[in-house]
């Protein structure tokens, strides 16, 4: 343990048991997998926090997250059996049921399962996401978060599993959308993704809002994958809804996004999107990505159809970021027919993998415009090292009314539009 020592940043990489940022997020509740991805009457392994469980939704729907092995002798219980809400472990078939306790010891004559019980942790399920608070004690209030609860198509995106710490999902900054994303907006013929944006940041009492304005573009670009026109661009240069962002401590942000849809990018349809960071371990992260779109009826048909043809291509994303990471190929020889949704998340992956971990980036040269970036670690930073030194934490309080309900917060900063 650090003592009376400040911790630095590498520091937070660690998220296992009684490592400070493991201690932090164990307060909170986190997303660890797809309710699609977990059908009724199948369990399945499951790495969150460093930690391994077991996950099994039983019979009749409900989830649970229990050990990862079994209290006889440590087998894999994600290997047995779901038989009504209970879990039968495949080795001698000890039946336990959703909280931990076992129930039965068939091979013994006289049963000792009353003293036999293992860890199990609460689950909510929320906008296609199974939950769970995996931290110790009584779970703290579960978050809604108005944007989210607006009526409309909620997509919920295959998880982005990522090679690299948390960090760098953390750190993917506003800075980044108009050159990592460049051959997405030259493909799609999305202007307003190459508008290069300034964006000043404020504490909040739910952690940060930032609030941007345009700040130029890339100008005129012409490539192999097509033009942009200007025309085009002052058209769709208002910021509207993304004049503002949120960031939930400790992992979650919040932001509205032109749609990109296929059929709906020049439909100046705005999603509401939520995004979840959560490690799995101190080598590798999980992003948990929600959209609503204020679609209804016929329409709300064609969206869902059109965001269904992402769950095929996430099956061999990552095989082609990492054939780009290893200069096999380039981001600008993705297909034409790729929804921007996914080569998106391409993109982001050979940014931040690339990037290694926090130690490999201890030489980093953060620029002043970086704000977002200096905020959320100096947050982080000041949070663990209190929750370290026995100070008081943070109450943080998510806002009971949407944001795009109320007025947007404009900046005050130059290079307004
Ligand atoms: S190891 Fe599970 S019942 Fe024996
Ligand atoms: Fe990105």
């Amino acid at each position: 343990m650090a003592g009376s020592r400040a911790l630095e940043l590498a520091e937070l990489e660690p998220v296992g048991p009684g490592t400070p940022a493991g201690r932090y997020l164990r307060l909170f509740w986190h997303p660890v997998m797809r309710a699609k991805d977990l059908p009724a009457g199948r369990a399945r392994p499951l790495e969150v926090l460093g930690e391994k469980f077991t996950i099994y939704r039983g019979e009749d729907g409900t989830p649970h997250v229990v050990a990862y092995a079994c209290p006889h002798r440590g087998t894999p219980l994600s290997l047995g059996w779901v038989e009504g809400d209970d879990l039968r472990c495949r080795y001698h078939g000890w039946r336990f049921d959703g909280a931990g306790q076992c129930l039965e010891q068939p091979n013994e004559d006289r049963p000792f399962s009353d003293k036999i019980k293992m860890a199990s942790h609460p689950t909510r399920e929320y906008l296609g996401l199974i939950f769970a608070y995996l931290g110790e004690g009584e779970a703290p209030p579960f978050r809604h978060y108005p944007d989210l609860d607006r009526p409309g198509v909620v997509t919920t995106d295959p998880p982005e599993v990522l090679p690299c710490t948390y960090w760098n999902k953390f750190d993917n900054d506003h800075g980044h959308r108009a050159w990592v994303h460049r051959a997405t907006a030259l493909r799609k013929n999305r202007r307003d993704i190459l508008v290069v944006r300034h964006e000043e940041v404020e504490e909040t009492v739910y952690g940060w809002r930032g609030i941007r304005t345009v700040k130029g573009d890339q100008g005129d670009m012409t490539s192999s994958l097509g033009t942009v026109s200007g025309a085009q661009a002052s058209a769709q240069n208002a910021l509207g809804p993304a004049r503002n962002t949120h960031w939930f401590m400790p992992n979650t942000r919040l932001f509205f996004q032109r749609s990109r849809a296929p059929g709906f990018e020049a439909s100046g349809l705005w999603e509401t999107k939520a995004a979840w960071v959560v490690p799995i371990n101190d080598t590798s992260h999980a992003a948990f990505d929600v959209t609503v779109a204020p679609v209804e009826g016929a329409e709300a048909e064609r969206y869902a159809a059109a965001r269904s043809t992402q769950e095929e291509e996430a099956e061999d994303r990552w095989d082609l970021a990492e054939r780009i990471l290893a200069g096999e190929m380039t981001l600008e020889d993705l297909p034409d027919e790729m929804t921007a949704y996914t080569s998106f998340t391409i993109e982001d992956y050979v940014t931040q993998v690339g990037q290694g971990s926090l130690k490999d980036r201890s030489r980093e040269n953060i620029g002043p415009s970086e704000h977002r970036t200096i905020l959320l670690r100096r947050l982080w930073l000041r949070e663990v090292n209190a929750l370290v030194a026995g100070r008081p934490l943070t109450d943080w309080q998510v806002p009971d009314v949407p944001f795009l309900d109320a007025a947007p917060v404009a900046a005050q900063a130059p290079g307004a539009e």
